[in-house]
């Protein structure tokens, strides 16, 4: 706790942005409530997405009541693998991630074995909504399972890493790799246990992480030190992630995206009120960032200038490499 509160009194001089500043000035001030539904159902984000030609996990079927439970194994089919999940749901809760058949039961991706009854379970228990905001009513999502690209192979414990990237206006600020970690259980989410690592928006190489809120450069599970690592594609992750703001039309997100191994840079989800550990991780606030792009934005504005996805995410990489400059 000493240590947290350490992390966030020196993030404080850097610009640190806390909760409620997001929430006032960013969250409600971007992202319209009647948009909210875009982003806060997992399964109307992907349709959105195969619309606008954005690469997504392929859905195999949906189960919106506990009658449709039946057709679990018709939607599966002879597939191996796949991901269970609520449409609904948040911070990885209700996510199973299966990777194996074994002896007429699955195994989980961190090698637990689980019975059809189990899924079953799971499935009633999103259906009913144990794990939706607000605990409304929910629908399952039964989706392809990604491997993640060999170039995580050596910073990463099973699982899938992702990418995040907070988008402002449709400008990236700020982006982070997270990293499954043993404790996380295949799942990249930080309250799960994964960590957080920094990333160079200019050039998309790793800097230091975090870890249950303590500042880390090596993964705990395999040891090896999480930054300086290349990410492939950068530029196509950036240009992903700015041009989902013409997606949702929601001007304050968090994009989360993954690196298949086979079907390269997918969108996993949106998020409308994305966390501020990315600031540990960058040790770096988004307090100064946010501002450059609200100037820019009143500058262009002026001149009734409407930047394209290219063009903000060159903004991007020039304002806020790393070693950023003074004046950001
Ligand atoms: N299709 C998938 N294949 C493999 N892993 C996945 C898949 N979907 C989610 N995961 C894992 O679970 C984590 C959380 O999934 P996500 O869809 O972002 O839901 P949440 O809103 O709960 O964060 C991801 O970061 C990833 O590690
Ligand atoms: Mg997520």
């Amino acid at each position: 706790m000493i240590g947290l509160i350490k992390t966030w009194k020196e993030l404080h001089a850097k610009g640190i942005m806390g909760i409620n500043r997001r929430n006032a000035d960013y969250v409600l001030k971007y992202n319209k409530r009647s948009l909210y539904p875009i982003v806060d159902d997992k399964i109307i984000t992907k349709l959105r997405a195969i619309e606008a030609g954005i690469h997504v996990p392929e859905m195999y079927g949906i189960i919106e009541t506990e009658k449709q439970i039946e057709k679990l194994d018709e939607i599966i089919g002879d597939r191996n693998d796949f991901v269970i999940k609520p449409a609904q749901g948040a911070g990885g809760d209700g996510i199973m991630v299966i990777a194996d058949r074994f002896e007429g039961n699955f195994k989980t991706v961190s090698g637990k074995i689980v019975s059809h009854e189990d899924i079953e379970y799971l499935l009633s228990s999103i259906l009913t909504g144990l794990y939706s905001l607000g605990g409304h009513r929910d629908r399952a999502l039964i989706e392809y399972r990604v491997s993640p690209d060999q170039i995580f192979k050596s910073i990463s414990y099973e699982g899938v890493p992702d990418i995040r990237i907070i988008v402002l206006k449709g400008y990236p600020v700020m982006a982070m790799l997270r990293l499954p970690t043993r404790q996380s259980g295949g799942k990249a989410n930080l309250h799960q246990g994964a960590i957080g690592v920094g990333v160079d928006l200019a050039t998309g190489i790793t800097l230091k992480g975090t870890w249950l809120n303590n500042k880390i450069s090596k993964h705990p599970d395999t040891t090896n030190a999480v930054d300086g690592v290349q990410l492939p594609d950068w530029d196509g992750f950036m240009k992903l992630a700015a041009g989902c703001y013409e997606l949702c039309g929601l001007g304050y997100i968090g994009v989360d995206m993954v690196l298949d191994q086979d079907k390269g840079p997918l969108i996993l989800e949106l998020n409308a009120r994305p966390g501020l550990n990315i600031q540990i991780a960058n040790d770096c606030g988004l307090f100064h960032r946010c501002h450059a792009v609200e100037d820019r934005l009143a500058e262009l504005e002026k001149d009734d200038i409407i930047e394209s996805p290219e063009e903000r995410v060159k903004f991007a990489q020039k304002q806020f490499g790393h070693v950023p400059k003074k004046t950001d």
